[in-house]
């Protein structure tokens, strides 16, 4: 057992029980969820030889500016449950790590304070019914310094989840810490529900009302993937969500590799979903990935706060920069193929 693959039952001792619940469950019976790590682990790899890897560089270009390492972190809710710095400290770990941040739009810290820390940073965004409503959170989103948005596709509905005991997150958690950068009442405004009705014209849309690269999170498809890049996304991030949606859905391992191919590099693609060490790192990269993003592993890194995260990045480091060096591969881009399928 390491540090980073023991987080998880470390967290499960130090959070309140529904805090850790809502963390780490899955919707209905968690299917998706329990498979998505097996989905990289069952891949083989094919290294190379014979190859110098003294120096191995593993920064990646994401939206055209260059990251130290090839993962982000993925938007999630709830940091200051976990911690009382939430988002803070994760911005300030994932800026010394020379990684990016993806800031969900239900964040319990204002947007200017999670820039104050220097951190690159894009709004993750779910669009409600009237889109109107979301206007003045994207706005601020885009005065304090976003990069990008990420659209998330696959939250028509939030999917139901079961609670094992009496209590919820909801139940322990004060909800001033919970969607800070929305105008006060947002939540009961008429038309404020997810919009059930979200298509291509949406990336459109974000990205005229933002003037931000628009990245599309929750695509499984090809078919989907190219319509997405049609209407101009500049990236698309392949995701079940956690498994936190459709239960059942396919691992986002075994769905990368087609949206790859569809997209022909007129986009980048990201991949999440079980991203919990090294070796998954480079077998997301192996099998196209631009670059991989991280939902549960920083927060239960956050537990610990800026330090716990900060030593997420550097032991993630550490075990892929091993995990490369025994491929044979220097770059992100030597890792390329470097895997085969089930
Ligand atoms: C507690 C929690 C909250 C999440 N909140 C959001 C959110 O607000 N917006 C979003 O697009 N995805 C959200 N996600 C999904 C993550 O962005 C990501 O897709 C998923 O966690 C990746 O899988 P992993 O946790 O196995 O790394 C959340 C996930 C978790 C675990």
């Amino acid at each position: 057992m390491t540090w980073l693959s023991d987080l998880e039952g470390a967290a499960r001792t130090a959070l309140p029980a529904p805090v850790f619940e809502y963390l780490a469950q899955g919707a209905r019976d968690s299917v998706s969820t329990l498979e998505s790590t097996w989905g990289w682990s069952e891949r083989r790899f094919l290294p190379h030889v014979l190859r110098d890897v003294t120096d191995v560089d593993l920064s990646v270009p994401m939206l055209g500016s260059p990251a130290r390492v090839p993962w982000g972190i993925a938007p999630t809710t709830q940091q200051r449950a976990v911690h009382p710095d939430g988002e803070l400290a994760m911005a300030q770990a994932t800026a010394a790590a020379g990684s990016v941040l993806v800031v969900s739009s239900n964040a319990g810290t204002t947007f200017a304070d999670i820039a104050s820390t220097g951190v690159r940073w894009w709004l993750q965004a779910y669009l409600p019914a009237d889109r109107a409503l979301a206007e003045p959170m994207l706005a601020r989103a885009v005065d304090a310094g976003a990069e990008a948005v990420v659209l998330t596709v696959d939250t028509p509905v939030v999917a139901t989840k079961y609670a094992a005991g009496d209590q919820v997150v909801w139940d322990v958690v004060d909800p001033e810490l919970l969607r800070v950068n929305f105008d006060p009442g947002y939540e009961d405004a008429p038309g404020a529900e997810k919009a059930l009705d979200l298509g291509p014209h949406d990336i459109v849309w974000l990205a005229e009302q933002t003037g931000l690269p628009v990245v599309a999170k929750g695509v499984l498809r090809p078919d989907d993937a190219r319509r997405c890049v049609q209407a101009g996304a500049a990236a698309v991030w392949v995701s079940n969500h956690g498994g936190r949606q459709l239960d059942r859905a396919a691992s986002t391992a075994s769905c990368l590799p087609a949206v790859v191919t569809a997209v022909e590099g007129a986009a980048q693609v990201y991949v999440d979903g079980g991203i919990r060490s090294g070796l998954d790192v480079l077998a997301a990269l192996a099998l196209g990935a631009d670059a991989v993003f991280l939902g549960r592993l920083p927060l239960y890194a956050l537990v610990e706060g800026v330090g716990g995260v900060a030593r997420m990045h550097g032991d993630l480091l550490d075990e892929a920069v091993e995990a490369f060096r025994l491929a044979g591969c220097r770059l992100v881009a030597d890792a390329r193929g470097v895997v085969r399928e089930p």
